[in-house]
């Protein structure tokens, strides 16, 4: 029997891994800020999560119960993996929507897919959503629900939040099916987006393209308000916190400073490896500060910790050949026997793993050309409660709108990055305790329960209780 919930979360991801133990194959949480800050919300409503499992197959796995929620998978087939994921969200979209920093590929058969692939998440939401249920839809993957799902239950309350940025009226314009994303969007009552500027990107395209009428950031859809605001996503800044004061990680970052030869100068970058994020261009400029003696091996080495993502997908392959050649680069002219200038690590890590990489890091780069938020500059942030280190920061990424203290950086501009690195490796101590307190005073009243609670309370769900 279907359960029914008064909370519905759907997302591309289910917040869960299959893992083999010795009692055999099972599900467990899988760590994020996501899950972490919607669990307690799903939990007091029974709140159902509906997402894709992973793999492919023509079913899915049986609903199941996961601490407290219930959890309904939906499948995809080879077809759908190639054509909805990889094709249209990820190299239509995700580019697209993040200034076209590589050319979208644009395929009419990744657009059937990417609607019928919709309908099936819509048809799974309205099976499971109770009577008036609240369903909160995420990302770029599933832009459509909202209106299929309104279609077939006009009594729920929808909200949509996009986790990337939103484009200007000019890029947006470039897609096919511009009208049809548009109107699916527009299914939801509150749609939230990371940045004020793509709020207002988001209101004026409607009146463009589809002639609506707005009034401040509420747009008349034929007599119904949708609403468009700015929710900038957070981490779980208390978990982050605790387990970078936790001893066991303490001693791990000091070993990994070990490992590295104890150098005067750890610089830390971990990414998804993807175009976006600017790894190439911060090698770069790693590489030319070397290269002009301002900074020198052993005493300063880098760390690039860069997580295999969407591997299929063209544009990964070549970011990966480009990346790996310069890496090679850099350590075929200033690495010596047994002492890289660059450690490259193609590998998903833990999260104790990753907040002691980052209490090891003197200085940490978060520089891409562009980015909705990027949790990595407040998890580093948060991770140090010590007051050590310091963040350089792309101003393309939307935590520099909140992190104000950070060494921000133009990342089209190679000496603006040069500049900003030497500052945050040369910056005295007092200077970047002052900086990283700031940061952190922000981030632990801005977290991601914060994030949560502020758009349910606008979606007009009341007192919500979430982490
Ligand atoms: P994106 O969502 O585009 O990948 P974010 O920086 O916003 O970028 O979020 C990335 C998340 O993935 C962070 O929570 C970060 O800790 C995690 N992450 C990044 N690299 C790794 C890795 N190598 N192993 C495990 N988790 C990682
Ligand atoms: C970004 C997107 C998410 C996506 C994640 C990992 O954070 O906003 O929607 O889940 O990247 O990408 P993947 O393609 O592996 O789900």
């Amino acid at each position: 029997m279907t359960v029914r919930s008064s909370f519905v979360v759907v997302a591309n991801r289910l917040p869960v891994d299959e893992v083999t133990t010795d009692e055999g194959r099972q599900w467990r949480r899988s760590p994020g800020g996501l899950v972490t800050a919607l669990h307690p919300v799903l939990a007091e409503h029974k709140g159902t999560w509906v997402g894709w499992a992973g793999g492919t197959s023509e079913e899915a796995p049986e609903p199941f119960d996961l601490e407290g929620i219930h959890i309904h998978p939906v499948p995809l087939t080879a077809n759908d993996l190639e054509r909805y994921y990889e094709g249209m969200s990820n190299a239509t979209i995700w580019p697209l929507y993040h200034d076209a920093v590589e050319t979208p590929v644009f395929k009419r058969r990744w657009r059937e897919s990417y609607r019928l692939v919709n309908a099936r998440f819509a048809e799974a939401a309205a099976e499971v959503a109770a009577e008036g249920a609240t369903v909160w839809i995420q990302d770029y993957q599933l832009q459509l629900v909202p209106a299929m799902l309104r279609e077939r239950r006009p009594d729920l309350k929808i909200g949509f939040f996009l986790h990337i940025p939103f484009p200007p009226i000019e890029l947006f314009m470039q897609m096919p099916f511009r009208a049809e994303i548009l109107r699916g969007l527009l299914g939801a009552d509150l749609i939230g987006f990371q940045q004020r500027l793509a709020a207002q990107n988001f209101v004026r395209l409607a009146r463009h393209l589809l002639g609506l009428r707005y009034e401040g950031q509420v747009i008349d859809v034929d007599g119904r308000p949708v609403k468009a605001g700015a929710f900038p996503i957070s981490i779980d800044v208390a978990e982050m916190e605790r387990m970078a004061a936790d001893p066991a990680v303490q001693a791990r970052a000091k070993q990994i400073r070990a490992e590295l030869g104890d150098p005067r100068m750890v610089i830390l970058g971990v990414d998804r490896l993807d175009y976006t994020k600017g790894i190439e261009l911060r090698l770069k400029a790693f590489r030319e500060l070397l290269s002009d003696g301002k900074l020198s091996v052993p005493e300063a080495v880098m760390v690039q910790v860069a997580t295999p993502s969407r591997e299929r997908v063209e544009h990964y392959q070549t970011l990966r050949v480009k990346v790996e050649r310069e890496v090679g680069r850099i350590n075929g002219e200033f690495g010596r026997v047994g002492v890289p200038a660059v450690h490259y690590l193609h590998q998903s890590y833990s999260r104790t793993e990753l907040a002691a990489l980052y209490c090891a890091a003197d200085v940490m780069m978060v520089t891409p050309l562009r980015d909705g938020m990027n949790l990595v500059a407040k998890e580093y942030v948060a991770a140090r409660a010590d007051t050590g280190g310091a963040l350089v920061l792309s101003e393309f990424a939307g935590a520099a709108t909140e992190l104000r203290q950070s060494f921000l950086c133009n990342p089209h501009d190679p000496d603006g990055v040069k500049e900003a690195l030497l500052r945050a490796v040369h910056v005295e101590h007092p200077e970047a305790r002052r900086r990283m307190r700031l940061m952190q005073r922000h981030l632990r009243t801005h977290d991601v329960g914060h994030w949560a609670r502020s758009f349910l309370n606008e979606l007009g769900v009341p007192d919500v209780e979430a982490a």
